[in-house]
């Protein structure tokens, strides 16, 4: 089946749907997303939203407390620019019916670690899931907005231009999608189209991010032609509950923002040892932090304890995380709660300017599965939900003038052709591989790298690869075929720019290169694909 749109959107947490209520008032609109509309990281981001909205508080602070996090290779003129921008698009959110926590007439604000100030907007501890509940309904109510719910994106559509004797791609015309109810492969031909995605953290064994997060935009855009960037810097978030069947269940920073102390199993608070900032040290330094403890004193994991709180006000500013702890038989205004870190958070990701444009012509990515220049080497907490909804507003200013100025028309793409696949026999291949991947990423590719766990790494990606390619080719794509090529992608361009980066800056610490390098490393890593 063939569709057209002005605007195809894929992709529905903040930055996919602020992105489509603004398009849609100059043009159709189709979102596309994998699971139901909410199934998006940002339905579960607990903590909240980073922006200068108290007395106290200034532009100046917020942009030095986001460099300091990323270690020395944020973009500052990026940076800047969503810090000043961010209270307008706030501002935004709540007309679209986000209601963020007060205290009496001001909003309460909280703080996570690296935050020198208290900035941050929350609703209650399911900040995110509020952020989805207002937008959702704003998409539902707009008719303009098409919503595709079960459609998972195979591949971006391309038209290539030959330069040099060889076919590049240079302009993205739409995508195929996979409607995962009836098994069939729609052909979405769209003037703009933006990838909201969101992250990677499936990639790694353990990660608190949903399901979905499976780097589905990075790894088209890179199949597409589009650069990608700094992808060695995958955020581990320090606390995630240890419990076998929490599924990596995250513990807010607030949690650490709001005075609980990280301890051993004998008791002793250790932060104290590794930063000046204790429990409130950015992220990259708690999570190695409590690595290293785990690992020196032979422990499954570290305790977060906030006993020592009034356990009513720990009810109150936490009752998710409060009640789903109880769930697991764990009272936290009682007893420490056992803790590790997971994966978190991408802070690389495909190549845009300060518009959210890569550098393939007509397509956008915005939010996780962008890179901007933001967060550098580690993500100061709490900026990402800030980030998307800022370049949404930018990203969608640009389309519509790119609209005005050409005359984009439907060119005749032809529908998917299956060829000659097959049904597989062998779905045991992708579970293999799946597991596979994601264990070797955790061990040889995490918190603590090497330049030959690395090399381990990309050695056993290849194998895998082929493998998967083989059977791509022969068999009927289904949703975890998609997912599994997709992770693979994501995995080589992971370990492609740990490698390449002989240094240990934020997030990439490896015990080859164990000094920061600004001689020769103050800059990004950068991949395309070479066709
Ligand atoms: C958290 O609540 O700890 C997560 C916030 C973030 O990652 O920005």
């Amino acid at each position: 089946m063939k569709l057209a749109t002005d605007f195809l959107v894929i992709g529905s947490g903040i930055a996919g749907l602020t992105f489509a209520l603004q398009a849609a008032r100059h043009g159709t609109v189709a979102l596309v997303t994998k699971r139901e509309v909410t199934e998006s990281a940002t339905n579960y981001a607990q903590g909240g939203i980073a922006t200068v909205f108290s007395q106290e508080d200034t532009f100046d602070a917020h942009v030095e407390d986001t460099l300091v996090a990323g270690a020395g290779i944020c973009h500052e003129d990026v940076v800047r620019m969503v810090v000043e921008e961010g209270p307008k698009v706030i501002r935004n959110l709540i007309e679209w019916g986000v209601q963020f926590t007060r205290s009496g007439e001001a909003f309460d604000l909280t703080r996570e670690g690296g935050h020198s100030q208290r900035r941050i907007l929350h609703a209650d501890d399911v900040t995110g899931r509020e952020i989805e509940r207002a937008l959702v309904a704003a998409v539902r109510e707009n008719p303009k907005i098409q919503l595709y719910e079960h459609h998972i994106a195979i591949d971006l559509i391309t038209m290539s231009k030959v330069t040099h004797k060889r076919v590049k791609p240079d302009r993205c015309l739409g995508a195929h999608v996979l409607d995962i109810a009836s098994n069939s492969v729609k052909t979405f031909r769209a003037k703009i189209t933006l990838l909201a995605t969101g992250g990677a953290g499936k990639v790694y064994l353990y990660t608190c991010n949903p399901d979905v997060a499976t780097g589905d935009g990075v790894a088209m855009a890179y199949r597409a032609g589009a650069t990608v960037a700094n992808m060695e810097f995958m955020q581990f978030h320090p606390t995630t509950l240890y419990h076998p069947h929490a599924k990596s269940f995250l513990i807010s920073e607030a949690v650490r923002g709001e005075g609980a102390i990280l301890r051993r199993r004998d008791g002793t608070a250790f932060m104290e040892k590794y930063h000046k900032l204790k429990d409130l040290a950015p992220r990259d330094i708690v999570a190695r932090a409590i690595d290293n403890e785990m690992k020196t004193h032979g422990d499954d994991c570290v305790y977060l304890d906030i006993t020592h709180k009034d356990p009513e006000y720990v009810r109150t500013r936490f009752p998710n995380i409060y009640q789903t702890c109880l769930e697991f038989g764990l009272d936290m205004t009682k007893e420490p709660l056992p803790v590790v870190p997971a994966a978190h958070y991408l802070c690389g990701g495909v190549a845009v300017d300060m518009n959210g444009e890569t550098d393939v012509s007509r397509l956008y990515a915005i939010g996780e599965v962008a890179f901007t220049g933001l967060h550098g080497a580690n993500r100061l907490a709490s900026n990402s939900l800030l980030e998307a909804a800022v370049l949404a507003g930018r990203a969608y200013k640009r389309a519509v003038e790119e609209l005005q100025q050409n005359h984009f028309e439907f060119p005749d793409i032809p529908e998917w052709d299956a060829g000659t696949a097959t049904d597989s026999d062998e779905m045991v291949v992708v579970s293999q591989n799946w597991d596979e991947i994601r264990r070797f990423m955790w061990n040889y590719v995490g918190i603590v790298r090497s330049d030959k766990r690395l090399e381990r790494a990309q050695h056993r990606i290849r194998l895998i690869q082929e493998e998967i390619d083989d059977y791509y080719w022969d068999f009927t794509i289904t949703s975890d075929l998609i997912e599994l090529r997709n992770i693979a992608t994501v995995a080589e361009l992971i370990v492609k720019c740990a490698l390449q980066r002989k240094e240990s800056r934020g997030l990439h610490y490896t015990i080859d290169h164990l000094e920061r390098d600004d001689v020769h490393w103050k800059k990004d890593t950068f991949l395309k694909k070479q066709f």
